[in-house]
């Protein structure tokens, strides 16, 4: 193996893939980046592990794959922006923690107009017990795995995502609002794609809202399958990096009063969802 040759290997054959032989705490050379960038656009979310890098490195690691983003959330997310780098959002959940980002599938941010490209995300602290784990799931499986008439019949319609479903936890702020196709064509790999996720979707527009509900509950239940997800357990040091056009996520709090702490970054996202 070349020294800058990385190693892949695949989690499920849907989703996910362990990254190796690659230091993110020293400058990547192109031929570095343009592997991960191949495998994170095959596998949907790539993982890396034993990288302790710090706020300099995560922000320059993220820098190759696009420009980073400051969240949207406003006062009613859980995480909050690190002091001098306004992009870098602390994820640290204790025994005083009312409640964890993302504990719900959802693709992050889907209420804005353009929603973020991507998230990469590393965990310092991890529970001495286990737990904290975070599912991940391919939105392109499950949109492969539908009926050619339920395709046809979700092709047209379109679905608003809201901030507040998500964020809004009785605070006074403005949350972001938009609308979206049901069924997204990556910009990248050129797939169709499912839209649609139980943190942020709060109707189909183009239907009634008892009709609504119902297909959203079913479209929720089908992306929640496990034949499309996998499921990360995180050590001190693990990175995962998702990309979250075409991948949903979800936290897993089982480890109150246990201590798990994390910083993500992400990067934004440069198109809105289109057909
Ligand atoms: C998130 O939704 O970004 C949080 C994911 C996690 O903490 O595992």
């Amino acid at each position: 193996m070349s020294s800058d040759q990385i190693s892949v290997t695949p989690c499920t054959p849907q989703i996910g893939a362990e990254i190796g032989n690659v230091d993110l705490t020293k400058p990547l050379s192109e031929g570095q980046i343009r592997q991960i960038h191949e495998a994170f656009l095959k596998h949907g979310v790539i993982f890396f592990r034993d990288q302790d890098i710090d706020f300099e490195q995560h922000t320059r690691f993220a820098s190759y794959f696009g420009h980073v983003h400051i969240h949207v959330g406003g006062a009613g997310t859980a995480s909050k922006p690190v002091d001098g780098y306004p992009a870098i959002r602390r994820q640290h959940y204790d025994k005083d923690s009312a409640r964890i980002s993302g504990e719900v599938w959802h693709s992050d941010q889907s209420c804005a107009e353009v929603p973020p490209t991507g998230s990469i995300l590393i965990q310092k602290i991890v529970p001495p017990d286990g737990g904290g784990d975070t599912l991940f799931a391919s939105a392109y499986a499950a949109y492969d795995a539908l009926s050619p008439q339920m395709k046809a019949f979700l092709e047209p319609l379109s679905a608003e995502h809201d901030g507040a479903k998500l964020f809004d936890k009785g605070t006074t702020t403005q949350y972001p609002k938009a609308t979206h196709p049901v069924i997204v064509t990556h910009p990248e790999s050129g797939r169709k794609l499912l839209y649609v996720n139980a943190g942020f979707t709060t109707r189909i527009v183009d239907l009634e809202r008892d009709e609504s509900d119902a297909v959203l509950g079913f479209l929720y239940a089908h992306l929640a399958k496990p034949d499309w997800q996998m499921r990360f357990r995180w050590q001190a040091n693990s990175i995962a990096f998702w990309d979250n056009r075409c991948t949903q996520h979800y936290a897993i709090w089982d480890y109150w009063p246990n201590t798990r702490s994390g910083y993500r970054i992400q990067f934004e996202g440069v198109a809105r969802p289109v057909r």
